[in-house]
């Protein structure tokens, strides 16, 4: 149990799977939530934000695209404005579009790395002169185990995974004198919605690689995330934590 009371949370891409999973811990260790997400989730935003105040916590929604500067600074601004604080980004926002890279379109590098790596620079550029003023800070970057140790059909998803790791370094060191700290999760093979739809030999195939013996959950994510956004991680930053039962130990 982490104490995040009076802290003001903005999740990105927090309308299903695990970004909606850590607007919820977030909440329930005291946080005032705000998911975000793309304008065309609004449905799913509110449902989200409706949930974790059905549970007696604080949420909120905003609209943004990733892909959108100008859209990105006034979500930002917005929060300001309802709350005047602003204390954790979580960058989860992600898309995929796996294909060999003798295939792939450079539209389709582009865009996974548009929203995977320069998102989480546009939202953490946004948020950054606040925490300074604040001296306080908490920016976590969700990359992935495919960032660290490649993937055949993800050279967009492993590149912009990669850089985000680098981004979190660089922060973590931009930051530091102000109190701010930049950390990284690495997920593993996470089950949602994006991998349910597998096969089961190929899921097989993904577990037999896992010393735990399991894909995780995305608990298992967001446990990671509220722990890098505690008082109790002020010693730790720029660091990237692997959540991947062990598939691989950096
Ligand atoms: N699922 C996995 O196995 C796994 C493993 C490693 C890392 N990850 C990473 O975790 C994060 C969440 O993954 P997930 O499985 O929950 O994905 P998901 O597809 O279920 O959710 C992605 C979220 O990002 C939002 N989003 C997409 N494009 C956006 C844009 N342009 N602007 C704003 N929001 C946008 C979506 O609306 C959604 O809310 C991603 O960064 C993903 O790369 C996932």
């Amino acid at each position: 149990m982490f104490e995040l009371t009076g802290k003001v949370a903005l999740v990105t891409g927090a309308s299903q799977g695990i970004g909606e999973v850590i607007a919820h811990k977030l909440a329930r260790q005291g946080a005032t939530v705000i998911c975000v997400s793309l304008p065309s989730t609004e449905g799913d935003l509110q449902n989200v934000a409706e949930a974790i105040k059905a549970e007696g916590k604080n949420a909120d929604y905003v609209l943004a695209d990733m892909l959108n500067a100008k859209s990105v600074k006034s979500a930002v601004e917005t929060v300001l404005d309802r709350y005047g604080a602003l204390h954790i980004l979580v960058n989860n926002a992600g898309v995929a579009k796996d294909k060999l890279m003798v295939l792939m379109k450079e539209e389709e590098y582009d865009l996974v790395l548009d929203v995977n790596l320069k998102g989480a620079w546009l939202t953490s550029q946004a948020v950054a002169k606040t925490m300074m003023k604040q001296r306080w800070g908490r920016i976590v970057n969700i990359a992935s185990v495919v960032g660290q140790m490649g993937n055949p059909g993800q050279s967009n998803y492993a590149s912009s995974k990669a850089g985000l790791i680098g981004l979190t370094k660089t922060i973590a060191r931009e930051l530091s004198s102000r109190n701010i700290t930049c950390n990284a999760v690495a997920p593993g093979y996470i089950a949602t919605k994006m991998t349910e739809s597998l096969p089961d030999e190929v899921k097989d195939g993904f577990t037999k690689q896992i010393p735990l013996g399991r894909m995780g959950s995305a608990e298992d994510v967001a446990n990671a995330v509220v722990y890098l956004c505690s008082e109790e991680a002020s010693y730790v930053t720029g660091a990237t934590i692997p959540v991947n039962g062990g598939m691989l130990m950096p």
